[in-house]
């Protein structure tokens, strides 16, 4: 990786950037709300031509003064452009914005799930304690939260999870199931998306799907809808109670973008707990999205940037994590890496482990 070990910038181009910073919320605001009220989209539908900005009022029934101000913070953001006959396009940035799967699953999840909690960023790192999830009530971590969100904030959530794990889950499938495990237990399996996934890949399987209880009943329910009960089991447990032991005698752990949900310790004693679970001849699988790995600078960024849910919404102590941080885990709870492979779909690492 070589990112971030050269100053690439001049002083000036440092300095207009330090104002962006210094302007984030405003940008990420202004920009959002062009995307939601439709006012990208009537720009979009005008194309080379254009729009003014009393045409723009007109198209989205919004105040004049409120399109005029939106709009001229957009041409400073970069999202639209301007003509000498007062026109407004998109730009190629507005076009993303608009247009771009992976952009708005970023922003409806910064927005719905992480703004006003990141408010208490600064007492979230002093305590180590997601102070932010209080705008959503009394959890400890937002995965007991999860099933009791709100409707808008559950949908983004759920969004940006599957956005980053679903286009990979195909990529990996043949990987897994190369050695033909009999029994998989699917650690964090969530709404059972893998699992299913694995149980159409593969006639013979039978998988346990280990989650929060409140998260297995949701899992229950998606998997009577595809009526894979029969080679589906379910084990609801919270895995930071080391006093509860997972299930026995399995060809293949698998855990996907779970154990960055966890301290380093946490992991330690999770990945301790699959050692005694994976019968000696199995392997276990870990997909996750390591930031030192990715190809490009902004997936880097992104990843850099998410921790920052997990320290003021998620849990407080984890991460998206680099990934020699995470192996010396992986190495210190009796396993060794056989193989890694990067850049599976968006951003994924697929690690796959023995024990040692
Ligand atoms: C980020 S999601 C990953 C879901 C899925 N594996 C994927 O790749 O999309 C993490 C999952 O871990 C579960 N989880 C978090 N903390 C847990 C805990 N303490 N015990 C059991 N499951 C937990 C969450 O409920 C959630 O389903």
């Amino acid at each position: 990786m070589d990112f971030f070990k050269k100053e690439t910038r001049t002083a000036l181009e440092a300095i207009e950037y330090a104002q962006w910073i210094a302007h984030a919320p405003m940008v990420f605001q202004a920009t959002r709300v062009l995307r939601d009220s439709g006012i990208l989209q009537s720009i979009q539908d005008s194309g080379r031509k254009g729009l003014t900005l009393e045409e723009v009022v007109e198209k989205v029934n919004l105040p004049h003064y409120g399109v005029r101000v939106l709009l001229e913070s957009g041409l400073g953001v970069g999202v639209v452009l301007i003509d000498d006959e007062y026109k407004y396009t998109l730009s190629k940035t507005g076009h993303f914005i608009l247009n771009d799967q992976m952009t708005r699953v970023n922003m409806d999840f910064v927005q719905d799930v992480c703004y006003k909690g990141l408010f208490n960023l600064e007492d979230s790192i002093k305590n180590e304690k997601p102070e932010g999830l209080k705008v959503f009530g009394n959890w400890k971590t937002v995965y007991e939260a999860l099933a009791h969100l709100p409707e808008f904030a559950q949908k983004s959530w759920f969004g940006f999870d599957h956005f980053y794990s679903d286009d990979a889950f195909p990529l990996v499938l043949p990987l897994v199931f190369k050695n033909k495990p009999k029994k998989l237990l699917d650690i964090g399996g969530n709404t059972g998306k893998w699992s299913i996934a694995c149980a159409k890949f593969d006639k013979d399987v039978h998988i346990t799907i280990v989650d929060l209880p409140g998260q297995v009943t949701m899992a229950q329910a998606n998997i009577e809808k595809h009526g894979l009960s029969d080679r589906l089991s379910f084990h609801g447990t919270n895995i930071l109670d080391e006093t509860q032991k997972l299930p026995k005698g399995y060809d293949a752990v698998w855990m996907s973008q779970f154990l960055d949900c966890f301290s380093e310790k946490e992991i330690i004693s999770i990945l301790e707990r699959c050692h005694e679970a994976l019968n000696d001849d199995g392997f276990v699988f870990i997909m996750e999205p390591f930031w030192d790995r990715q190809r490009f600078e902004a997936a880097a960024f992104s990843l850099q940037q998410t921790s920052l849910y997990f320290t003021t919404i998620a849990n407080g102590n984890s991460q998206m994590y680099h990934s020699e941080v995470f192996l010396k885990c992986v190495r210190a709870a009796g396993f060794e890496v056989v193989e890694q492979i990067d850049q599976i779909g968006v951003s994924q690492s697929l690690l796959t482990c023995r024990k040692k």
